[in-house]
């Protein structure tokens, strides 16, 4: 018989064969290391979402660098890096500038408990950058910044319900974890949708306080608020679905929802954890054209640094001084001098890249989802790949649905196979492309050339073979 230690390893062995590689071997630290981290920590890693339940069956790639647009794991095997420190790479992997604004901080010490230069420099840059941003404070986390700004929204209304839609994710706070990703059939009438917590844990007076619809459905929104919107503080949204499938808003919806929220006094929150910085140098926003009251930024506006922001208009935004009809924002690291020297140095970079690099992020965007498309389907599969907005994803179909008429969450799962991307995903880390191990986002960042789309193709056409 075995020893626990040596079952556990035959079962990691067994699961690393169906990578749909035969190179077991250039694999065995991450496999020897995934064992000893399960032993210390649950999912053998700190964020679930990036834990081997997400790679299961497949185990885990334990990375140890980056570079550009690469990356290398504890193996020494090479990746072009597509999953994008899950879309908070922007810019590459460190880019010396950012580097030196952060060694030149941690030189300076790094933190003191008082505001500083840079401080006011990231958010005089941001406030820039952004139009609807008239102030901006800064916190380590996308979650914690939704968390602030349904507080703000809150205090300044003086209502208490938070409306959020069905398959948006807006970070791990109790109020955020409502009807995430629930299974559509659990979902009820989409005129009175059931309120599905993500995970145990969640009070039922929390749920109270949320309300979720439908995506996409204008009449639907109109309805809610009209019966409602006395009690709501605000509306909270991506402008495009970026966590289940990446759908995009109807024609008028943004613009419809803004008209809607100012007619009953609700605030327009814009989540653009994923689209800022990523979509362009305006985010979402400015591709949509839209004016949130609230925008949190976070991910690549600091190019991997834990740092986020809440901005937005200014009579709002002053709700977060000091006063006893206020809302507060605190934080011991919030606005830490070294993830804000990160984030200066990483704008002033966006900066330089300007519209030029953006239209070639998207030039290259566009070449490898239409590159992919061709190469599935000559492999026989069925594959949706959504318009490319500065991330796309392969939806591998099974349901016999029209993917050109998904409008929302409700739309996906039943259409869609799941599996058969994790198998894709694997078969092309086998081939040194890491991508989401879960269908989601596959990033282009600006550190990707021409030759790393071409290389991504080829790997393609053997990963094809694999699902
Ligand atoms: C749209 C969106 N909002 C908020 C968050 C939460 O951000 P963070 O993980 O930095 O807490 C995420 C994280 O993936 C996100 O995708």
């Amino acid at each position: 018989m075995g020893t626990p230690e040596s079952e556990e390893r035959s079962v990691a062995e067994k699961q690393f064969t169906q990578y749909g590689n035969k190179r077991l071997e250039k694999f065995s630290r991450s496999i020897e290391l995934q064992r000893r981290a399960s032993q210390e920590i649950p999912e053998s890693t700190s964020s679930n979402y990036r834990g081997s339940g997400s790679y299961a069956p497949y185990p885990m790639v334990f990375m140890e660098s980056g570079s550009g647009a690469e990356l290398t794991d504890v193996d020494g095997n090479n990746y072009i890096d597509f999953h994008a420190g899950v879309s908070a790479i922007i810019n590459g992997h460190s880019p010396s500038r950012q580097i030196e604004a952060v060694k030149q901080q941690i030189d300076n010490g790094p933190y003191f408990a008082t505001s500083y230069e840079k401080e006011h420099e990231a958010a005089h840059l941001l406030n820039e950058m952004v139009p609807s941003s008239d102030l901006a404070k800064f916190i380590s986390t996308g979650t914690e910044a939704i968390m602030s700004a349904i507080r703000l929204a809150r205090a300044y209304t003086g209502k208490e319900k938070v409306l959020k839609f069905e398959g948006m994710y807006h970070g791990h706070t109790d109020y955020a974890l409502v009807n995430v990703h629930p299974g559509a059939e659990d979902l009820g009438t989409r005129r009175n949708p059931t309120k599905i917590p993500e995970t145990t844990g969640i009070p039922q007076e929390t749920m109270e306080t949320v309300e979720s619809a439908p995506w996409n459905d204008i009449d639907l929104l109109e309805e809610k608020l009209e019966r409602e919107g006395d009690d709501i503080a605000a509306v909270m949204t991506e402008a495009v679905m970026s966590n289940s499938g990446l759908l995009w808003p109807e024609n008028g919806y943004l613009d419809e929802l803004r008209r809607l929220t100012n007619e009953h006094d609700v605030l327009f929150i814009l989540d653009e954890v994923v689209t800022g910085f990523r979509m362009g140098l305006q985010g979402a926003q400015g591709y949509f054209d839209i004016d949130p009251d609230l925008t949190v930024f976070g991910k690549a506006m600091a190019n991997g640094y834990p740092c986020a922001a809440l901005c937005g208009r200014e009579e709002v935004m002053r709700f977060l001084e000091s006063g006893s009809d206020k809302s507060t924002f605190m934080g011991t690291f919030s606005g830490n001098p070294l993830v804000v020297a990160a984030a200066h140095a990483n704008l002033e970079l966006l900066h330089e890249v300007g519209e030029q690099g953006y239209k070639k992020l998207y030039d290259r965007g566009e070449r490898l989802t239409a590159g992919l498309k061709e190469i599935l389907a000559d492999a026989g599969h069925d594959v949706f790949v959504p318009k490319f907005a500065g991330f796309f994803a392969v939806h591998f179909l099974d349901g016999g649905g029209d993917p050109a008429a998904w409008r929302e969450y409700r739309d996906i799962g039943p259409n869609t196979d799941p599996d058969a991307y994790s198998r894709f995903a694997a078969a092309m880390m086998g081939e040194g492309i890491f991508l989401p191990p879960k269908t989601g986002r596959i990033n282009l960042m600006h550190a990707h050339t021409d030759e790393h789309i071409d290389e991504a193709l080829e790997a393609a056409k053997v990963a094809a073979d694999h699902v």
